[in-house]
Order: structure tokens, then C-alpha cells, then sequence
């Protein structure tokens, strides 16, 4: 883990007219780290992706990547810069294959000649391609549905559709917006293991996520925000243990951030701090 953050917020705040959504947001990722943001509903998750991704511009403060500043930069100029993003909204071609869905995506993306791709000009631009798409297919573990319809998949499975479509940007760092909700016990394991291969293959990871056993056992570190402020930046456990994270999500959903890993509510609570 190297000193210089790969990403830094920077006393950025957001307003929606008289609504504050954002205030003062400040935290670091470093390279290599798994970093979940959480919250209680609307305390500013997805505003604050919003922001780092060029969505949304900050009526203050500023986003760093590998030490430029954000500001200004339209989406795909920061895509290209090496910040990736999965969207909350999963969205296939229902009726293409799975196979299909990651071709378009990555014709998308321009990285083929896509009229002398489709005009079979480029024949080996198209088998480039073509195998591009099968090894992310192979990485996201979809290789065994590439020939089903897309639409066939289960909700968690066509999130992984995206979250190949995002690993085709070859980015640095990714963010993924709630990437387990609408999975279940197991297919969130199986997510586990692949947020883990993608660390591994030198990328870093910031996601937001509800799912606390979830989060609990894969972040190296946890940012949390309630009402739009940090009020707490730890490891899990530190996390897990903070009074003033337990007071935020009493209320909310204070059960949800002592689930063990198999989604039992523990016993006995933690408020040992
Ligand atoms: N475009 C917008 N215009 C006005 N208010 C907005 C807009 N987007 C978000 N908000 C408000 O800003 C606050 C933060 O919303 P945000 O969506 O960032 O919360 P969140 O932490 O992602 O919540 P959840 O966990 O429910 O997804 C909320 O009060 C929300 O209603
Ligand atoms: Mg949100």
C-alpha cells in the first residue's frame, strides 16, 4: 500500500437546493484496498459516487484520482483516467445473449473499429474481441451461461454482466454501487470471491453496500456516513463496535449491522465500546 492515496475526497459537500445532502466529506482509498462506504437510506451513498464519478458536480470541495483533480471532467473522461463504476440499475439486452451483452458493451466502449468490426472487415479485431469478452466472462464466472439470453439470468446474476462490462475499462480502482442486493446467501459469497480476485489482479475497490455481514467481511476499512457526514472510519471491527454507528442505524436498522455471515441477528450485541 503505497503513502499517496489513489482516490481522495475532498471536503466535498452537495446540496440539492436547501437540502444538505453532503457536508464536508473528506477520506482517502489507497491502492490495493477494499473500502466500503455505508450509511443508514439517504445519508448521501450515492450522491457521493455521483460526485467521484463526474455525475454530479460538488458545490464544494473537490475528488482527487491518482492525484488529479476531477474537477470538470465529464464521466468517461474519468473512466478513462482509470475510475471505473458499476450502476445500482442493472441493464442487459434481455433478448441477447449473455455473450452478446458483453460484445455491445465492449463495442461501446470504442475499443474496436466497430464499422469494419461489423462489416467483417476486421476479422481479427473481431477474434480480439471475442476473446476479450470470454475471459471476462471467465472472470466474472458467467463462462457456463455465455448462450443464454441474458434476460434468463437472475437480477444478481445480470449485476455481473455489468460488473464485467466495468473490468473491460481496465480500470485502477472500481466503484460498485450496492453490487449484492437482490442476491442471495450464496451468490453473495460467490461475489466475495470475485471482488477478492479483483483486489488481487491490482485493483482497487470502494463500494457501497447495505449487505453488513457482507461488508464486515470483505473491507479492509469502512466509511460511514449519516445525514451526510462522516461519523466514523475504521476496520470492521472498530466499525462494528462505535457508538456513534449504532446510534445511527437504531431506528433504522440496527439489526442489520450485527448479522453474522449466515444473516442470523447476534445474540448478544456489541456495545462494548
Ligand atoms: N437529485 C436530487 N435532488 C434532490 N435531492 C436529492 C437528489 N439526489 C439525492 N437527494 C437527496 O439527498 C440525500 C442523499 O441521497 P442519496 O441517494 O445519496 O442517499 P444514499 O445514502 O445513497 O441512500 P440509500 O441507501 O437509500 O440509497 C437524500 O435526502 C436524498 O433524498
Ligand atoms: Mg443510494
Amino acid at each position: 500500500m503505497s503513502d499517496t492515496p489513489i482516490l481522495s475526497i475532498e471536503h466535498v459537500g452537495v446540496r440539492f437546493g436547501g437540502l444538505v445532502a453532503i457536508a464536508d466529506l473528506h477520506f482517502d482509498v489507497h491502492a490495493g484496498e477494499i473500502v466500503s462506504l455505508i450509511g443508514p437510506n439517504g445519508a448521501g451513498k450515492t450522491t457521493a459516487f455521483n460526485v467521484m464519478t463526474g455525475f454530479l458536480k460538488p458545490s464544494q470541495g473537490q475528488v482527487r484520482f491518482r492525484g488529479t483533480s476531477l474537477q470538470g471532467l465529464q464521466p468517461h473522461e474519468i473512466v478513462r483516467l482509470g475510475l471505473g463504476r458499476t450502476f445500482q440499475r442493472t441493464s442487459v439486452f434481455p433478448d441477447d445473449t449473455v455473450f452478446d451483452n458483453v460484445m455491445i458493451g465492449l463495442h461501446r466502449q470504442g475499443r474496436a473499429r466497430v464499422l469494419d468490426t461489423l462489416l467483417g472487415r476486421d476479422r481479427a479485431g473481431e477474434a480480439r474481441l471475442r476473446e476479450r469478452a470470454r475471459d471476462l466472462l471467465d472472470w466474472v464466472g458467467l463462462s457456463g451461461r455465455a448462450g443464454e439470453k441474458a434476460g434468463a439470468l437472475a437480477y444478481g446474476e445480470q449485476r455481473l454482466v455489468g460488473v464485467a462490462l466495468a473490468l473491460a475499462t481496465e480500470p485502477a480502482m472500481l466503484l460498485l454501487d450496492e453490487p449484492v442486493s437482490g442476491m442471495n446467501a450464496s451468490e453473495t459469497q460467490v461475489f466475495v470471491r470475485l471482488i477478492r480476485s479483483i483486489r488481487e489482479r491490482g485493483i482497487t475497490l470502494l463500494l457501497v453496500e447495505h449487505d453488513m455481514p457482507m461488508v464486515m467481511e470483505v473491507s479492509d476499512r469502512i466509511v460511514v456516513l449519516n445525514y451526510g457526514r462522516l461519523i466514523a472510519e475504521g476496520p470492521p471491527a472498530a466499525i462494528r463496535a462505535d457508538p456513534a454507528v449504532i446510534e445511527a442505524y437504531l431506528g433504522h436498522s440496527s439489526a442489520a449491522l450485527h448479522q453474522d455471515g449466515a444473516g442470523r441477528t447476534a445474540a448478544t450485541e456489541t456495545i462494548d465500546a
